[in-house]
């Protein structure tokens, strides 16, 4: 009941808050900053805590985390056909994974929010001229000016009003049709199509068609094949903007960030007394923390205590980003060591930020086999301490982009300047997106030997599970102690 209650921005800042943007005009912050105070939610806390309820499934092993979208949404970007692209290629890889390893598959969308960027260097420099870094749209421009790099606090009530298109419409699709299970043809249209990996859909979705008309025909026709449940995430980055949508839910009385669902708290960010751990500690969102190769099991375990010291299933989630070489050497001491301190946490694999690297031509790009790689060392080292690999966070986008080597279309660096269009890291395109569900749905076929997957299943599932009857039972050493 008495909770500490949330601290003002001051208290905050007292922190030393890392990343943020250097506000020239305190009098213009502080507009934006009331103005917020005063907009409607963008989210309910209800809908909050249902998504929590889904990640403890998570943690519990029953469920699996499909967690994607922009590394950087753009202003330019809240187009009905750039939304729509985006939520498609996310329903066409969860109903694969669905599918072909029968787990549910909670669907978490990098939208609806993703404007704020951490940068590793406060200035860029082009030519012999040094500009502060972009940001993200939420704070200043992408031009290379020196009007444009200015941080501009008007554009975090564009970031609100951004986003309450895009969930707007998301909203819509969701429910409205587009995601009913009959369109599972309709998803995989242009180019995906003629892939091989579109083909490959293809021949499922025929498959579920089948299933679903035999449903019909004996009169079974639920709520859950006309429509998905969707949820938005953003890295809570932006104090003024997080902290201005913070507010008291009029049901429990609790705080809750209600600028999205899930909110994450960055690899730059989450110093243990820093301002973003300590914001979130406070609010009642289901949040994750991102941890890279030099995270210590200390580390986790504290940031454990101070975000979730209720050790409440759902409300914490560990996203690592090892890098596809560090993985093998550095997860498996993190997740015993975690696991053995009684910490209950969803474990989920970013294979996007350990794996990127400068291509000679100048581009930042990512191989499409490292992001395989790092995923397969996430499962491999989750199948041998028993734990369960709850999940993925991507960077992709719905369209035909240039920015990730390697995959089906075997994209070399020669091809990135074709259309490389991302504000900040390299996405999967659409065909690498789905290929890499098909892919993941392998390993997850592989992780649940319970999951009824009797043919076409590769060989080498180990024993130790049998006792499961249900898809991800938790039954396997080590799972049932976080319970
Ligand atoms: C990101 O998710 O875009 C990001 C910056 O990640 P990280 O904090 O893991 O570097
Ligand atoms: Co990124």
């Amino acid at each position: 009941m008495s909770q500490p209650p949330v601290p003002d921005l001051a208290a905050l800042h007292a922190r030393g808050a890392a990343q943020q943007p250097r506000w020239p005009d305190p009098a213009a912050l502080e507009a934006a900053v009331t103005r917020l105070r005063g907009v409607p939610p963008l989210v309910f806390a209800g809908e909050c805590d249902e998504l929590t309820g889904k990640l403890a499934a998570v943690a519990r092993g029953e469920a699996f985390l499909l967690q994607g979208g922009d590394c950087a949404e753009t202003f330019d970007g809240v187009t009905a056909d750039n939304v729509r692209n985006k939520l498609r290629v996310l329903l066409q890889m969860a109903v694969v994974l669905t599918y072909a390893a029968s787990v549910p598959v909670v669907k978490l969308g990098r939208l609806a929010g993703q404007y704020a960027k951490p940068r590793s260097s406060e200035e860029e420099t082009r030519d012999g001229v040094t500009l502060p870094a972009y940001r993200g749209d939420a704070v200043n421009g992408f031009d290379f000016t020196p009007e444009s790099r200015v941080p501009d606090p008007q554009r975090l009530v564009e970031v609100y009003h951004s986003s309450a298109a895009t969930l707007n419409l998301v909203r819509a699709f969701v429910t409205g049709g587009y995601a009913d299970l009959r369109q599972v043809h309709t998803w995989n249209t242009d180019f995906v199509r003629s892939s091989p990996v579109g083909r490959r859909y293809e021949k499922m979705a025929a498959e579920i068609d089948r299933a679903l008309t035999f449903m019909q025909a004996i009169g079974a026709d639920p709520d859950e094949f006309h429509r998905v449940d969707f949820h938005s995430s953003h890295e809570a980055l932006i104090l003024e903007y997080e902290h201005a949508l913070t507010r008291i839910d009029s049901r429990t009385g609790r705080p809750y960030d209600v600028s999205g669902h899930f909110l994450w708290i960055g690899e730059r960010t989450r110093q243990l007394d820093g301002a973003h751990v300590e914001l979130l500690s406070r609010i009642e969102n289901p949040i994750g923390v991102k941890l890279g190769p030099g995270t210590s099991p200390d580390d986790a375990i504290a940031l454990a205590e101070r975000l979730n010291p209720g050790n409440v299933p759902g409300r914490l989630t560990f996203v690592t980003r090892m890098g596809a070489g560090l993985i093998r050497d550095r997860l498996p001491n993190l997740v015993e060591k975690v696991t053995a301190a009684g910490v209950t946490a969803a474990w989920v694999c970013d294979p996007m930020h350990g794996n990127t690297f400068e291509a000679s031509s100048g581009y930042k790009t990512r191989r499409f086999d490292d992001v395989i790689a790092e995923v397969q060392g996430f499962f491999d080292v989750h199948r041998a301490l028993g734990t369960w690999p709850g999940g993925v966070h991507v960077e992709l986008t719905g369209d035909d982009v240039t920015e990730c080597v390697g995959g089906g279309e075997a994209l070399l660096e020669g091809d990135l300047g074709h259309r490389y269009e991302s504000a900040c890291d390299p996405r999967l395109n659409r065909v690498q997106s789905l290929e890499l569900a098909f892919l993941v749905a392998e390993m997850l076929r592989e992780a649940t030997p319970a999951s009824g997957s009797s043919a076409g299943s590769s060989a080498g599932s180990s024993a130790g599970s049998s006792a499961g009857s249900s898809a991800g039972s938790a039954s396997e050493p080590g799972r049932e102690a976080r319970a």
